[in-house]
């Protein structure tokens, strides 16, 4: 069976779309989110409806804060999540579509536990929060609780930096591996990147597709300078948050 595991879309529907496209070019079966929907990005509502279809949607911390009293953001991303929450309470559609979303969001479990593998959107050791930073390879006791914590395979998000740590306390980018990994006995973190705002350098969308114990890290185009124009028309969101698209960081 071949599964998809994307993340990090954060309200971008053209980073979304393009990745959909290109899943269903790969003869993908099933598709699991890991989280961070919304936030950011100019289509939440647009974004969420999509996702509902989806076998699996996990919470992710920018869900969490349009749910419920934002915390630990900076300013330019609680302003987003402000904007973001009152798109979905009074933005166009219809009151029942509306309140399908919110029920939606408000029942996202935080993780997924399956025979030997994990999905989370931070860590093992916190679900919602934790950054896994291909630098932490230099911080061991980091690494060593969260490998404790790690049943065999965890698949992670949220740092938008794709690539996989192994219990050596060694990081391997997509392009290190050649956008592909084999699941073996050692124990393995495998960050799938973000669809609506990768951070390592490539602009690209970036999800994964698992095809049995292959790992393929797939990059995909979109039309960012129609997001980013989108983003420059709402006040509410900064314009960094569209200049960053275009430079993928
Ligand atoms: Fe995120």
């Amino acid at each position: 069976m071949k599964r998809a595991l994307i993340s990090d879309i954060h309200s971008n529907i053209e980073a979304l779309e393009a990745v959909l496209a290109d899943i269903r070019a790969q003869g993908v079966t099933e598709v699991y989110c890991l989280g961070d929907l919304v936030g950011y990005g100019p289509n939440p509502r647009e974004v969420i409806d999509e996702v509902m279809k989806f076998q699996l949607c996990l919470l992710g911390n920018h869900d969490q804060g349009a749910l419920f009293d934002p915390e630990g953001f900076n300013s330019g991303a609680e302003r987003a999540i402000f904007w973001t929450r009152n798109q979905l309470e009074n933005g166009p559609g219809t009151a029942v579509a509306r309140q399908r979303r919110w029920e939606f969001l408000g029942e996202l479990p935080r993780n997924r536990l399956e025979e030997n593998t994990l999905y989370v959107h931070g860590s093992a050791r916190n679900p919602l929060n934790e950054y896994v930073f291909p630098e932490d390879i230099y911080n061991k006791r980091k690494l060593e609780k969260i490998f404790a914590l790690v049943p065999q395979y965890v698949f992670q998000g949220h740092t938008h930096v794709p690539g996989i740590f192994t219990e050596g306390f060694s990081f391997f980018s997509p392009e290190e591996l050649d956008y592909e990994y084999r699941l073996g006995r050692e124990k393995a973190m495998i960050n799938v990147g973000s669809v609506g705002q990768p951070r390592d350098g490539d602009p690209r969308a970036c999800y994964v597709v698992v095809d049995d114990d292959v790992v393929r890290f797939r990059r995909v185009e979109y039309p960012f300078d129609k997001t980013l124009s989108k983003i420059y028309d709402i006040p509410e969101l900064d314009n960094f948050l569209g200049d960053r698209l275009r430079d993928g960081r």
